[in-house]
């Protein structure tokens, strides 16, 4: 409950989201959270629009949960981020989902305010998808500013803001995310965690509890890190003929004829 509160508070104060303590659901990492919601909402069939380039696990858990992904792309043209009107090309009347990441894993790019309410708009008159919005690399983001697309109107009943301590708090090995979202979500989340690990490891709560009533200046520090390497990365690949480089918000990625996408993962090498 002590976790369940800080977490209410920052949801609050840092992502205009208004939750109750039953309406969050502490998983042993955000992965988990992303799977107990794709295992209670997704029936055989249903389709799951997955925005692309996307991070790996997504297609995998949702065909895991017997749903069908539906992958939209981006290329380095449009900064790797997919237009509101292609998501509405893509719904039919089987979609039950959408999932992203940002800033995106692994495009480092970030939606903007008006790209996100873009997308709220087609999803909230649609009344029937609800959304992933995994916001676990909320900290490593270089433009300073963070929008989170179930604050925004018509979102609050269609949205599971997922995150966890991984990143930001460079707690990976501590396994412990977390999702808040509707109650009729969070409960369903509860009885399949309930049923396959339980609880998140106690002493691991408490840790993240403390971690984020801190502020968040090693989160910053870390921040700061991340963006010499890519300033560093960025003008070293732009200087290799014939390889496109987009300069994302976040990490950073490469295209060459096709898209390749060089994920680095800042967090593992931080020390
Ligand atoms: C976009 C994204 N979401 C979720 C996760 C999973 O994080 P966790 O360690 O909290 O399960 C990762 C890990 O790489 C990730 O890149």
């Amino acid at each position: 409950m002590d976790l369940r509160n800080a977490i209410c508070d920052k949801f609050r104060v840092e992502n205009k989201l208004e939750f109750k303590t039953s309406q969050i659901v502490v998983s042993n990492g955000a992965k988990q959270s992303i799977a107990n919601i794709c295992l209670a909402l997704l029936d055989e069939g249903d389709e799951a629009i997955i925005l692309a380039p996307y991070w790996v696990s997504y297609v995998e858990i949702v065909k895991f949960a017997g749903g069908h992904p539906v992958v939209v792309s981006a290329g380095i043209e449009d900064d790797f981020k997919v237009k509101a009107d292609q998501i509405k090309d893509a719904i039919t009347p089987r979609t039950k989902l959408l999932i992203f990441s940002s800033p995106c894993n692994p495009t480092g790019s970030v939606y903007t305010y008006d790209e996100l309410e873009a997308i709220a708009q087609v999803i909230s008159a649609n009344g029937n998808i609800l959304v992933i919005s995994d916001e676990i690399y909320e900290y490593i983001n270089f433009t300073g500013v963070h929008a989170s697309i179930g604050a925004f109107e018509g979102m609050k009943d269609c949205t599971a803001t997922v995150n966890g301590f991984s990143k930001g708090f460079s707690m990976t090995g501590w396994r412990l995310g977390y999702m808040g979202g509707p109650q009729w979500l969070a409960d369903a989340c509860n009885k399949v965690q309930g049923q396959i690990t339980s609880g998140a490891a106690s002493f691991s709560q408490e840790a993240a509890a403390v971690a984020l009533r801190a502020n968040r200046s090693e989160a910053m520090a870390m921040r700061e890190a991340f963006l010499r390497r890519r300033e560093l990365v960025v003008s070293m690949l732009k200087e290799v003929p014939g390889l496109k480089v987009n300069h994302p918000q976040e990490h950073f990625c490469v295209s060459r004829r096709k898209p390749l996408f060089w994920y680095v993962q800042w967090q593992c090498e931080y020390q």
